[in-house]
């Protein structure tokens, strides 16, 4: 159980802060509010008290808040600070050491780690001072609950909705949980994630419906485990975690490009990304539309698995190689062959064909094949799968560490 202070910024999505109160405290941490003033305008104190059963703190001159300095007392006994949701404001305020509130004040005078969940409309989440103040802060150690996609409170579409109660309880759930194992502390891992785009002319590209979710959880969760962390991400896939290295790419040549050149330094590398077999030579001008049809010649890619899976293992210190295979049936069987194939060392293999499972859905369900066994791991969160997957892949690297030590 932790204590946790939880920092409610004047933005629409405070009356989803009651959610993350609740959530928290269903985990059984014990939790206390602190509402900024614009806060209060948009969801009453009495709401976080009824909940948190504690007083909500709101205001640094409170007649007896000074006796013992509340902030300093607060800021030394917590867990955690969360903000969320944050402001364009209250991130500008702890970038910049303001402290103006109890709240900031706390910020400053708290040594427990801090996580945001930022919640604005997208083009203030966009703006160059707000992404200067959270790079700053993130260098600082601060971690960031990513917003959002989607319909805006202010009637916008795009990114800058507080993300949602269950998931930054979960993220919360993750930084603290007593369990939290730094079984990768000190090992290199690369990650791909997303889909590849090859383009047809300067406008037109195809593509594939992969979301990236499944290659991010597996970046964040091996980041979580004290890994130093590389992902290469396609267009499109979701924002990656503020704890990794995160290098975009676009199609499948720069995705076997960026790989291959930083394959040697890590010591595992997970292919999740939804990389394109065949790719086209581009345009240099959009095509035209005419009458007859429209016949595009595609040619294979490199794939950049079986170039991996060719590296001598040992001396070029070849990672250990994590594939992905997307079957709609012969699930296992085809997997497999693709490990063979590949020379990899375990393959996940993924059943497309449901529709709780794979694309752009927040769950899986897969199977971790390596040359001598086939494990299944039933449907449940991309964070969970990707959970399991590590504790596979961390079981081929101490094994591999074994057989070198004996030989
Ligand atoms: N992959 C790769 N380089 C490519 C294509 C795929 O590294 N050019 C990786 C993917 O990241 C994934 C695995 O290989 O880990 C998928 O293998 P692939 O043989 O492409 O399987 P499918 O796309 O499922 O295709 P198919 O069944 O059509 O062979």
């Amino acid at each position: 159980m932790a204590f946790i202070a939880l920092g409610v910024t004047g933005g629409i999505g405070a009356y989803k802060a009651v959610e993350i109160a609740r959530g928290l405290q269903k985990q059984g941490h014990e939790v206390v509010a602190i509402m900024s003033r614009s806060a209060r305008r948009f969801v009453r104190p009495l709401t976080f008290e009824a909940i948190t059963q504690r007083e909500v703190i709101s205001d640094l001159w409170k007649p007896g808040a000074n006796a013992r300095i509340e902030h300093i007392d607060i800021a030394s006994t917590i867990d955690m600070l969360l903000v969320a949701p944050a402001t364009a404001n209250t991130i500008g305020k702890f970038a910049h050491g303001m402290a103006d509130d109890f709240l900031t004040s706390m910020y400053l005078a708290t040594t427990a780690p801090v996580v945001l969940a930022p919640a604005m409309n997208s083009n203030m989440f966009a703006h160059p001072a707000v992404v200067e103040n959270l790079r700053l802060l993130t260098e600082r150690g601060v971690r960031i609950v990513e917003p959002g996609s989607g319909y805006l409170a202010c009637g916008w579409i795009g990114k800058g909705r507080l993300a949602e109660p269950e998931d930054v309880v979960l993220y919360v759930q993750g930084m603290l949980s007593a369990d939290a194992r730094h079984t990768l502390a000190g090992k290199r891992v690369l990650v791909t994630a997303g889909p590849t785009y090859e383009d047809i002319d300067p406008v037109r590209y195809i593509g594939n419906r992969s979301s990236g979710r499944m290659g991010v959880a597996i970046a964040a969760e091996a980041a979580r485990r004290g890994a130093s962390v590389t992902l290469v991400s396609g267009p499109g896939a979701v924002p990656a975690p503020a704890n990794v290295t995160s290098v975009a790419v676009r199609s499948a040549g720069d995705m076997h490009a960026a790989v291959m050149s930083r394959a040697a330094d890590h010591d595992l590398v997970v292919m999740a990304a939804a990389v394109a077999d065949y790719t086209l030579s581009a345009a240099a001008q959009k095509i035209a539309k005419g009458d007859g049809p429209l016949t595009l010649t595609l040619e294979r890619t490199r794939d950049i698995l079986a170039d991996l899976g060719a590296l001598p293992t040992r001396a070029n210190g070849r990672p250990v190689l994590v594939g992905f295979a997307a079957e709609t049936h012969d699930v296992v069987a085809h997997a497999r062959a693709k490990l063979t194939r590949k020379k990899i060392d375990l393959i996940v293999a993924n059943d497309v064909s449901r529709a709780d499972a794979g694309f752009e859905v927040d769950t899986n369900a897969v199977t971790i094949i390596s040359p001598t066994a086939a494990e299944d791991v039933p449907l449940q969160s991309k964070a969970a799968v990707a959970a399991r997957i590590l504790d596979s892949a961390e079981r081929v690297m101490s094994e591999r560490l074994a057989g070198e030590v004996r030989s």
